[in-house]
């Protein structure tokens, strides 16, 4: 059975912390439902550890489309959670449209989009209409334009913000707010105050939940590495040196062997070559 967000809420009611991950595709979706993973997000993190870009700002909704059916293909169990992408969510029929195909065309079950209480009228709108929204404040990466890549809510004006923040998304009927690079103790303090869940990544132990960039945990991303991921391996070197054995093999002639070859009967190849007009003038 699929988890769904009631699901979810169950988990934060009964104190159970909540594991959620990215992933981008079909293989990486497939590995993290076998971990019982509930909930995965497609993020536009994949604007830098898949295509490349030096922001999420780059992302299309049409990359988020490919990306995202994708997991839902290679998800069983999990809580399939799409990013709604910079500027596709800029008013009410925007966010309907893109909210739409992520879920229509796609098949997510929710979507997720950055902001705190100038979005809640949109998540209203898109909860109302039966979407699943989950909200991200706190270092929202679409704004690293204006507001870089520090810790937010760290003075009592920016902290109370936040607070007000994720409150205005509850109440606008998110399912759960991420709080990406908050001090740990306001995120305690946000994760008290809400009844839905709060999924941390750079927010410290008292979240919720905790989400992950696939990347940055599993070490395939050399760029740059967050202070806030940890590696639970490091598979860049693994991957690296999987590549070199086997460009060696190549150039020894060891690879493919027999058992990666198929067979031919000689005579059969015999008769071919005597019907075919190589060697022949
Ligand atoms: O895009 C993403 O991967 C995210 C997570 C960092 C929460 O938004």
């Amino acid at each position: 059975m699929r988890t769904n967000i009631l699901d979810i809420q169950k988990l934060k009611d009964r104190g159970e912390r909540i594991p959620m991950v990215t992933a981008y595709d079909y293989t990486s979706a497939q590995m993290a439902d076998r971990a019982g993973i509930p909930m995965i997000l497609v993020g536009d993190s994949l604007g830098m550890v898949v295509l490349g870009y030096d922001s999420t700002v780059h992302v299309t909704l049409d990359d988020m489309i490919h990306h995202i059916k994708a997991v839902v293909r290679g998800s069983r169990q999990a809580l399939v959670i799409g990013d709604l992408p910079f500027l596709t969510y800029t008013t009410v029929d925007q966010a309907i449209q893109s909210a739409g195909r992520i879920m229509q065309e796609c098949g997510a079950h929710a979507v997720k989009l950055e902001g705190g209480a100038e979005v809640a009228p949109i998540v209203r709108r898109l909860v109302n209409l039966g979407i699943p929204v989950m909200g991200h404040i706190g270092f929202t990466p679409q704004s690293v334009h204006q507001i870089g890549t520090r810790v937010q809510g760290k003075t009592s004006s920016g902290a109370a913000r936040l607070i007000d923040d994720a409150l205005a998304l509850e109440a606008a009927g998110a399912f759960g707010v991420v709080l990406e690079l908050v001090p740990a103790p306001l995120a305690r303090e946000i994760t008290t105050h809400l009844r839905i869940p709060t999924i941390g990544i750079g927010a410290g132990v008292h979240c919720s939940g905790q989400v992950q960039v696939w990347h940055d945990m599993l070490g395939l991303y050399s760029d740059f590495k967050p202070r806030h991921a940890k590696r639970y391996a490091s598979l860049v070197e693994t991957v690296e040196a999987a590549l070199q054995t086997y460009a060696t093999e190549v150039r020894e002639g060891t690879f493919p062997g027999a058992e990666h070859s198929a067979r031919m009967d000689e005579a059969e190849l015999q008769a071919a070559l005597s019907q075919s007009t190589a060697g022949k003038p």
